[in-house]
């Protein structure tokens, strides 16, 4: 580790034991550089809200499926931006690996409330990177036989792309940085930036 030392509240301690997710790089000491901001998020998820409130224009209720953690934000404003009827459920998926990168094996350690037969859902994501956790979660959820099956995700990294996954609604295509903000982390850290921010990891 470089000389990133947590403080303040949620970070009580020295991070003998504490590593960053996916990257094992130092954790940067400035704010991220933006990328997409918040203006160009709002107007963003606006936009996706109107096309999917009138593609379910006739839909009685559409079950939006979050993946915790990271979609929890882009989910929330979504759904308060559609027009239509329309309820919230939660997943949570972990991977396995060194957590340095996605190998693709994905499992569910959380799973629906509901029994999704015979719905319409749309799983929200906050990103797609390599693509496994979107793939899994369409095969996983398909299986179930909803009514329709489709996807909304906030940014997708098309350089990282590894297997193919459904993306029906997107928002941004971004290159091929450490991006976080609106949901995305770095070592559990700037999710809640209002903003998408990019961060580089100290060599
Ligand atoms: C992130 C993100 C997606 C997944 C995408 O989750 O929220 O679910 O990675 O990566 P992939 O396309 O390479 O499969 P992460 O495992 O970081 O957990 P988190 O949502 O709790 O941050």
């Amino acid at each position: 580790m470089g000389g990133w030392q947590a403080s303040g509240p949620g970070y009580p301690i020295a991070l003998g034991f504490f590593q960053p997710s996916r990257k094992g790089d130092a954790m940067p000491e400035e704010m991220p550089e933006v990328l997409i901001s918040e203006d160009e998020i709002h107007q963003k998820v606006e936009e996706l809200a109107r096309r999917i409130s009138a593609d379910y224009r006739d839909v009685d209720d559409l079950i939006l499926v979050g993946v915790l953690k990271g979609s929890f934000i882009f989910l929330a404003d979504l759904a308060r931006h559609l027009t239509i009827p329309r309820s919230v459920d939660f997943m949570a998926l972990s991977t396995y690996g060194d957590h340095t990168e996605t190998d693709g094996a994905v499992r569910m350690i959380m799973d629906l409330r509901r029994n999704i037969a015979g719905q319409h859902v749309l799983i929200v994501e906050d990103i797609v990177d390599t693509g496994y956790t979107l793939a899994y979660l369409v095969r996983t959820l398909a299986a179930r036989q909803p009514a329709s099956l489709k996807t909304c995700v906030l940014v997708h990294k098309p350089d990282r792309r590894e297997v193919y996954a459904q993306i029906d609604y997107l928002g941004f295509e971004i290159p091929d940085e450490w991006v976080v903000g609106c949901g995305l982390d770095w070592a559990e850290k700037y999710r809640t930036l209002p903003y998408i921010g990019v961060v580089k990891p100290e060599e």
